[in-house]
């Protein structure tokens, strides 16, 4: 479609750094993932290093009609000392959330891995009380595998997560355009 309504993915610009530091340093601007104040300078640094694509993790910019969303990671694991995997996180900015983009651009990172890489497995980690991205994840092809106890220490205390997975075989959705054309 070229309707300007779909979801696109692409690297990250020097014109994409402020955003990323807006993460950085805006508290719960990403979330539940808040975890205290990051290094401003570091966007700049990693983005001379490899545009932040690098081998083994890497970022992409969801974006719509040309505007830029958010952010998106992947980065690689490994089960069994041989099974290559890849973890993905996103987070939206708030005016771009509940619109249908985090589906979307979660199914397409994982078509793009698969296509990329050989891996059998991509793995998402949510939070119990993160019911948008649960839901997010299963509209993106991903099954909930279970529950890893006490696997992050956030907001003062060790808490759970809910560990999701697409395999490569597993029946991929359809992305269709957005219903409509969100605006920011
Ligand atoms: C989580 C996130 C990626 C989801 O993306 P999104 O574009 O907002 O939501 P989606 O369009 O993918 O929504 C998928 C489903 O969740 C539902 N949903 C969206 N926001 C919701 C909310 N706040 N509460 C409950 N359900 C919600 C949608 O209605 C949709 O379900 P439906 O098809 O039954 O209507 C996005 O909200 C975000 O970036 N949040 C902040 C950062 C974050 O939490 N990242 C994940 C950390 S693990």
């Amino acid at each position: 479609m070229t309707d300007g309504a779909e979801v696109r993915l692409r690297p990250v610009l020097e014109s994409d750094l402020a955003m990323i530091r807006r993460f950085l340093t805006e508290p719960f601007l990403i979330g539940l993932d808040w975890s205290g104040f990051g290094d401003a300078q570091q966007p700049a640094r990693r983005f001379a290093k490899d545009g932040y694509l690098g081998e083994e993790d890497g970022r992409l910019i969801p974006e719509v009609r040309g505007q830029a969303c958010g952010l998106m990671s992947y980065r690689q694991g490994l089960y069994s000392g041989r099974a290559k995997y890849w973890e993905i996180g996103i987070g939206l900015l708030p005016e771009w959330r509940g619109k249908g983009i985090g589906w979307r651009a979660q199914a397409l990172l994982t078509e793009y891995l698969f296509s990329h890489s050989p891996a059998q497995r991509v793995q998402a980690g949510t939070h119990p009380e993160n019911t948008a991205e649960q839901k997010s994840l299963v509209k993106a092809g991903f099954q909930l595998e279970g529950v890893i106890r006490a696997c992050e220490f956030r907001a003062g205390a060790w808490r759970d997560g809910y560990l999701y997975s697409r395999l490569r075989d597993d029946p991929a959705p359809e992305v269709t355009p957005l219903p409509e054309h969100p605006t920011s």
